[in-house]
């Protein structure tokens, strides 16, 4: 590489400004209008409510850089990274990088990440005043927003997990943090003789409610409001932990491991479906960004395989298997990793 293409890499790599005009252009919706007809800067401007001078700056710099482009002058038209911005493309790009929307806002707090890096901590109530799921909890719209991204093709991404486990001998499952109850969801197509709880906050909990009444499965799934940190509310012969513990350090994520494993009856397993890694895989950028924001939004973190060993025997468990999935939603592969009680695996 020649020294001139390294300096525009790297200050490509460091600059704050593309991104931040594309998810101003995500949040303001400047495709779609876009689409609809307002393709000049003064329409966008009008539409949005927003500075006329201000936003022709952007949308020039939205050009320079590829998501938008100008077939005629003053005329703007998306470009092919652009479309991807529209609100009903497959890949819901719009919602991840609109800035009202949970994810987009959260890595706002990177603008604190010398802070995570100093001293090793979330900077999220830095920026918001409280932390994420506080914020959540205070704030319905952001909690819908959480629960939508979370669920994105919410329709094939548990079915795999759920076909790597064998249920024949499983009476009751109990979802973990189940968010709106996608896994259940899951489970319960394949194995129809299975009952199930699923434990959320409040307000996650009426959403699962409504979403497992819709799937027909009222009278199979009780969903339980209950702290995950707490004695859970029910025992069950599954516990399920499905992108909960990369939210968590190392201490709360040996906690949450703790309460299932108190509230499994004989025999029971717990499953843990997430991103599972070996060593050297772990500078791979899909599992360093996810880990980053971990880290900036929560505290969390991404766990190699090494970890993921060493954190189930702190809470007297052990891994049992470790089923490597596709993802048909996210461009990496997940694990499921079944957790036996320490010495029960074969
Ligand atoms: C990243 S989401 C994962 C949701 C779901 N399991 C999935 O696979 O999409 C983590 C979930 O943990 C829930 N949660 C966070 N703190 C909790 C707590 N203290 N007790 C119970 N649930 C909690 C959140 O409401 C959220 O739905």
């Amino acid at each position: 590489m020649k020294d001139t293409d390294a300096l525009r890499t790297l200050i490509r790599l460091g600059s704050l400004h593309t991104p931040m005009a594309v998810r101003v252009a995500a949040t303001l919706r400047l495709v779609d209008r876009i689409q609809a007809g307002a393709d000049t800067a003064r329409e966008l401007a009008a539409e949005t409510g927003t500075d006329p001078d201000a936003l022709t700056r952007l949308t020039r710099h939205l050009v320079a850089v590829g998501v938008l482009s100008e077939p005629a002058p003053g005329r703007l038209a998306p470009t092919e990274v652009g479309l991807m911005l529209a609100d009903d493309h497959p890949a819901a790009q719009r919602a991840w990088h609109d800035m009202d929307q949970i994810v987009a806002r959260a890595d706002v707090g990177f603008i604190r990440l010398l802070d995570a890096v100093r001293e090793g901590r979330p900077t999220y109530a830095d920026v918001y005043g409280r932390p994420f799921y506080d914020d959540l909890a205070g704030r319905p719209d952001l909690r819908e927003s959480f629960e939508g991204l979370m669920a994105c093709d919410q329709d094939v991404a548990y079915d795999a997990p759920a076909a790597a486990f064998d249920w024949s001998r499983v009476r009751h499952v109990c979802d973990v943090g189940g968010g709106t109850g996608g896994f259940l969801i899951a489970i319960a197509r394949l194995a129809p003789h299975v009952t199930a709880t699923l434990v959320e906050l409040p307000g996650t909990a009426a959403a699962a409610r409504e979403q497992l009444a819709a799937a027909g499965l009222g009278g199979r799934t009780e969903v339980v409001e209950a702290d995950f940190f707490k004695p859970l509310p029910c025992t069950a012969d599954v516990m399920i932990l499905s992108f909960v513990l990369l939210n968590w350090p190392d201490e709360e994520a040996v906690r949450i491991l703790e309460r299932c494993a108190e509230s499994l009856e004989p025999g029971g397993r717990i499953l843990v479906y997430e991103r599972d890694d070996l060593e050297e895989n772990a500078s791979n950028e899909l599992f360093t960004e996810l880990d980053l924001r971990m880290l900036v939004f929560l505290g969390g973190r991404l766990r190699t395989r090494d970890a993921w060993w060493e954190l189930a025997s702190r809470a007297g468990l052990e891994v049992e298997s470790v089923h490597r999935l596709p993802s048909p939603t996210v461009p990496f592969d997940l694990s499921l990793l079944v957790l036996a009680p320490a010495g029960e695996a074969p």
